[in-house]
């Protein structure tokens, strides 16, 4: 297949276009039309109501769009119009771009706007801190109810520049990566903008994961300084993430310097490395003019599961992530001025990143910053914050909505949402129930729900109900409809896309966009191979898809070792190499199960070497400790099933298909068990499977 590449020039105005022509037929080869049947015909609606929320940027210059159809069908196109008007329009740059794209598949280089200059703090607080500086761009919804705090664009302008001359002080300089290991506060967010300001990477660490994890992320990223606070505190419970830290470095000899800011004020105890953030920030000038960033120098990585032990650094652009932030973050919400933003997401997952500080920020909106739990100090807790905050979209995770449904409608029906206009959903597929609940008791039948797939490797939602025509019918439990500029097909095994409509196949994106991620942190080769190769010529998403009748789309779940427990990506070769490392393990084969609340349920299946010395249910308690402490509490098992063996082909590869069924019992559909070294071993497991389901 002939590689796709773009390269558009923009000399005069937008006029000069060239497009690898063989890219251009694959562009075309897939039309989108089927997906948008719904569309109101020609002539009858004013230009406003072409989609769901209004896009005048790109309508007032072509007369000739008429539906949300034509709007889709330019921006996959002609993404260079598409983009690069948005991209001038919406960003503010320190030197405006001539190239939207420049862009090569086969060897995985892509750039966006590669010869403009852009700094993000600018684009995220500066702008905005000049035109309205009293206007609250963060609510920090402690963890205890009512306590909220409100940051104004003027303050936050103020943090920042302190910050970023506290990092310029300790010798931080261009493209040098900083880890924060932070709970959801005022002071990560500065931190990840202060880093911007100066041209740093940022690395935020999810303040869950544990010292192990934290220290692996903070050496493969080679961080000098590492940001965190004294303690976090969420669900009324203290996490000392200072501790927590200073156990990490001791492991990190590339850390130089360590700066504590206070959440709960605790005396910790400071070592060598470290500095009071507050103390060094208060002695800061709070003037630090913007470095000159190029669009493409990398604004952050961040760490996600694959399928082999080794989390990898997904690396994202200045421009065009920040470019894709904000306009998914307009269109998919329908953001309006004067609206409160509440993505109750952790900053240390990409919905954080891209939906909490990002996207918001970019769009000079208020948004929430929830340090709580769902149930925390009750199952009321997310509605009484929307009556608090007055909140107008909320945006949360399918695993949290289940927990919910548990408690009862009455924690709902307490609080007033009334301000609700849209209901987010991400992370992993929402079940009909989930979704039904979401949209009648939550959203009082009145809000519009959102299903949004993405990934953190996409930088922002690709798959979403809105924005679309804006009358175009939402149905239940599915993401539906491309973003603009997103071309999504589906491919069979031999890597062709497959035609026509009510058919499945692995979820791969034809198009290129400006949010995608650039490589992997150190290793583009591991890049390629993951998302490149597999469907040359396309982006695979890892995630098999299935297009209904009506060409709509619906995610079927990971295609590779990767599960997702409450919302979180796991590789079950983590899990794996963490248990092997004890003693008494001969091996490992982790599965996920279907669990009711969390999605998926992590399940072990060990054998244990012989004539162990310990008590079998002392090791069972060491595998659980060991997963937490190398990785975090969410990647405990939920089930350790000691097994005499496991299922292997002659040439030695663990069946997992095989303990995929009996893990969510359906051991009467094995199938074909015969290519197997030792059926026998099979009816065994699916045994003490059984017993092991009795006993509970
Ligand atoms: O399997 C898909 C699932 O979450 C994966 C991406 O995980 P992560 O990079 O951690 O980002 C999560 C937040 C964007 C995907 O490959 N996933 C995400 N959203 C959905 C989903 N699965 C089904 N439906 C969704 N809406």
């Amino acid at each position: 297949m002939a590689p796709l590449t773009i390269r558009t020039f923009l000399s005069r105005g937008f006029a000069l276009s060239r497009v690898n022509a063989s890219a251009k037929h694959q562009l075309n080869s897939l039309g989108g039309k089927c997906l948008y049947r719904y569309s109101v015909p020609v002539g009858t609606r004013s230009q406003s109501t072409i989609t769901s929320t209004p896009i005048p940027e790109i309508t007032d210059h072509f007369p000739n769009i008429r539906t949300h159809e034509d709007l889709y069908n330019l921006s996959v196109d002609q993404p260079e119009e598409f983009w690069g008007r948005l991209a001038k329009s919406r960003l503010q740059w320190q030197k405006e771009f001539t190239v939207v794209s420049e862009s090569e598949v086969a060897t995985g280089s892509f750039r966006w706007f590669p010869d403009g200059d852009l700094n993000v703090a600018v684009n995220c607080v500066d702008r905005h801190a000049a035109l309205t500086p009293e206007k609250s761009a963060l609510i920090w919804e402690k963890d205890e109810p009512g306590q909220e705090q409100h940051v104004t664009y003027r303050e936050l302008l103020d943090m920042v520049c302190r910050l970023a001359n506290v990092l310029l002080s300790e010798g931080v300089r261009k493209g040098d990566r900083v880890a924060l290991y932070m709970p959801v506060c005022p002071m990560a967010v500065a931190a990840m903008l202060a880093c911007a300001r100066i041209g740093a990477i940022h690395s935020v660490v999810f303040a869950g994961f544990s010292k192990e994890a934290l220290a692996a992320r903070i050496r493969d990223a080679s961080a000098s300084v590492v940001i965190t606070t004294d303690e976090g505190v969420r669900g009324g419970k203290v996490i000392p993430l200072k501790q927590t830290v200073d156990a990490a470095v001791k492991e990190c000899r590339a850390v130089r310097r360590v700066l504590v800011a206070a959440r709960t004020g605790a005396q910790v105890p400071m070592g060598p490395l470290d500095v009071s953030l507050e103390e060094a920030m208060a002695s800061a000038s709070s003037e630090c003019p913007p470095a000159t960033v190029g669009a493409e120098d990398f604004l952050f990585m961040l760490y996600t599961s694959g399928s082999t032990g080794k989390p990898k650094g997904i690396a994202h652009s200045s421009a065009g992530y920040l470019l894709y932030a904000s306009v998914t973050h307009k269109h998919v919400f329908d953001y309006r001025p004067g609206d409160v933003f509440g993505c109750v997401a952790d900053i240390g997952w990409i919905t954080g990143h891209t939906y909490v500080v990002y996207g918001p920020l970019a769009n000079g909106a208020t948004t929430v910053l929830f340090e709580s739990t769902p149930t925390y100090p009750d199952p009321g807790r997310y509605w009484e914050t929307v009556e608090r905050l007055r909140i107008t979209q909320f945006y949360g995770a399918p695993t949290a909505i289940r927990l919910l449904i548990k408690h009862g409608d009455i924690w709902v029906h307490k609080y007033d949402r009334s301000s609700l206009r849209t209901l987010g959903s991400v992370g992993e597929p929402i079940n009909h129930e989930a979704w039904h609940w979401y949209h009648t008791v939550v959203g009082n039948g009145n809000c519009t729900v959102v299903d949004t797939w993405w990934q953190t490797e996409t930088g922002g939602i690709m798959l979403s109900p809105r924005p679309s025509a804006p009358d175009a019918p939402i149905a239940p439990a599915m993401p539906m409809r491309p973003m603009f500029g997103i071309r999504p097909i589906l491919c069979d095994e031999k890597g062709r896309p497959v035609q026509g409509n009510d058919v499945s196949g692995a979820l791969c994106i034809q198009s290129l966009w400006p949010g995608m991620a650039r490589t992997v942190f150190g290793d583009h080769k591991r890049f390629m191979e993951t998302y490149f190769n597999p469907y040359p010529g396309y982006y695979f998403s890892g995630d098999g898809g299935h297009r209904d009748a009506d060409g709509f789309y619906h995610i079927t779940g990971r295609m590779d070792d990767v599960i997702n427990v409450t919302g979180h990506r796991l590789g079950t070769a983590e899990v794996e190499d963490a248990m092997t490392e004890h003693p008494s393990v001969a091996e490992t084969a982790v599965v996920g199960f279907p669990h009711d609340v969390k999605g998926e349920g992590v399940y072990a299946f060990v054998t244990l070497k012989d004539n162990i010395e310990e008590e079998q249910a002392v090791v069972l308690d060491e595998l659980k400790k060991i997963t937490r402490t190398k990785i975090a509490a969410y990647a405990v098992p939920d089930v350790i099933l000691v097994c005499p063996g496991l299922p292997k082909t002659r040439s030695g590869k663990i069946m997992r298909r095989l303990l995929r069924q009996i893990a969510a019992n359906r051991a009467d559909a094995l199938g074909d068990v015969t290519t197997l070294a030792d059926p026998s071993v099979v009816s065994l497991i699916v045994e003490k499977h059984r017993q092991q389901n009795q006993a509970k």
